[in-house]
């Protein structure tokens, strides 16, 4: 069925969008603070709304694509009398507090809200392995269900609008910092003279493979959940000994060692605190709110 769909926000993601939307025969008015950004998107069959508010009183779905909730205040601020009887469904990033925020802000407003986060990159949008996070009232998503699965699978996690800001800020937590170890590991390769072309696809070896070496006993989580560290295949000691071993060679050849100490001080931690036989899995207790450490400060 074709629905009117309004988007706002034109970056690499809501461009994606803005075409998958089309591309499922659904009429899609667009508005982007820079409006050279919608040049592609009206080629293909956009319409350019003019300012926001016409933007929103085109659709009774209203879905942002921006850097963050404050991107929604300044744009929509000036047009909150449209928002009464529309669906805003945000699917930009932000803190789980300041997305509970922007929820009750959209509905004093008399906007109905959902929280998204999308969890893959703008050029898988509309594809099989595409799926996006939802949290609020169940039966927003329900009427939306259609336009919104052409972007990704729906997968709704609750009432609350922070959670899925939660989940996708947390699978960010992982997608950030493991990219981030990439490019140390790549720095530490190029003081041997490996380039980053041959560096690279090596290193990947590992991240690919992280899941399936996790996997091996079944789910990690269930022994986490139940505070059982069984140090038979790897121990706190062993691990921090490498964790050391990472910094000092990183130290050594002066490629910055900000990112392998602050996993260094968790596994110091936890040694400290008698855990030296444990599964790598216990410094999770230095992580958490009021865990053994009362938090561990990375050491630059
Ligand atoms: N790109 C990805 O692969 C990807 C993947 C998953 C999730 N996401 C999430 O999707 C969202 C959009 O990503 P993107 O890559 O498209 O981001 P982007 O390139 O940063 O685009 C963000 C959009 O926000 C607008 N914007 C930012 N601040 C604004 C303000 N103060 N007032 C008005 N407009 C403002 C920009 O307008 P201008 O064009 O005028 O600058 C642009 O339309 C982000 O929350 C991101 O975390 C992105």
């Amino acid at each position: 069925m074709s629905t009117p769909v309004t988007l706002i926000g034109l970056g690499p993601m809501g461009q994606a969008m803005v075409h998958t939307l089309l591309r499922e025969g659904h009429q899609v008015t667009v508005w982007n603070r820079t409006p050279s950004r919608a040049a592609d998107v009206v080629a293909a069959g956009a319409t350019l709304a003019a300012t926001p508010a016409d933007a929103v009183a085109a659709s009774k779905l209203v879905i942002l694509s921006l850097t963050d909730y404050q991107a929604m205040y300044d744009i929509l601020g000036s047009a909150t009398e449209a928002l009464a009887g529309r669906t805003v469904v945000n699917l930009s990033s932000d803190s789980p507090e300041r997305t509970r925020e922007g929820a009750a802000w959209a509905a004093g407003h008399g906007a109905r809200f959902l929280t998204g986060g999308v969890m893959i990159p703008a050029p898988m949008v509309g594809t099989e392995a595409a799926y996006v996070y939802y949290s609020g009232p169940a039966e927003v998503l329900e009427d939306a269900r259609e336009p919104l699965a052409a972007i990704g699978t729906p997968r709704y996690l609750g009432a609350d609008p922070g959670l899925a800001q939660l989940m996708y800020q947390a699978n960010l937590d992982v997608f950030l910092t493991s990219l981030a170890s990439l490019l140390h590991a790549t720095a530490l390769l190029e003081s041997g003279g490996v380039g980053a072309t041959s560096a690279v696809p090596e290193l990947m070896r590992t991240l690919a493979g992280i899941s399936e070496m996790l996997s091996v006993g079944g789910n990690p989580g269930v022994q986490i959940e139940a505070g059982e560290h069984p140090g038979h295949l790897s121990t706190v000691t062993m691990m921090g000994a490498t964790a050391d071993h990472i910094v000092a060679a990183s130290d050594a050849v002066g490629v910055d060692s900000g990112l392998p100490a602050a996993v260094q001080a968790y596994y110091t931690w936890a040694r400290d605190h008698g855990h030296g036989g444990d599964n790598w899995t216990r410094i999770i207790d230095a992580m958490r709110p009021q865990g053994g450490s009362g938090g561990v400060a990375p050491q630059a």
